[in-house]
């Protein structure tokens, strides 16, 4: 199992149990996170944006051009977003904190 922890935007802490090999999008939505994942990880959207905690964004695979580009349509966007449709998980990802960002919703509604 791989724990993370979700923090709200009202900095509620949120714990979660992962599987090895689930993304991180689908752990989110389990918990009841407000992560729409409209394009269902297609790289399409921009609705699944979170923002990793500042130590653990240097420990997770780089993300690719496809994933750069679309978070740059995103909302609020800081230096260590991430979409976390692209984020799998992995036993190194045991502790994870992130930190799901208030403005999290389909680009149309915006
Ligand atoms: Fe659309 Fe992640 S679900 S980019």
């Amino acid at each position: 199992m791989v724990s993370v922890t979700f923090v709200t935007s009202q900095g509620e802490k949120i714990a979660a149990q992962g599987e090895v090999g689930q993304r991180l999008l689908e752990l989110g939505q389990a918990r009841g996170m407000p992560l729409e994942g409209t394009c269902e990880g297609q790289m399409a959207c921009s609705t699944c944006h979170v923002i990793i905690a500042g130590d653990w964004f240097d420990r997770l695979p780089a993300a690719v051009d496809d994933e750069e580009d679309m978070l740059d349509l995103a909302a609020g966007v800081t230096r260590t977003s991430r979409l976390s449709c692209q984020i799998e998980l992995t036993e190194a990802l045991d502790g994870l904190v992130v930190h799901v960002p208030a403005e999290a919703r389909d680009m149309q509604g915006r």
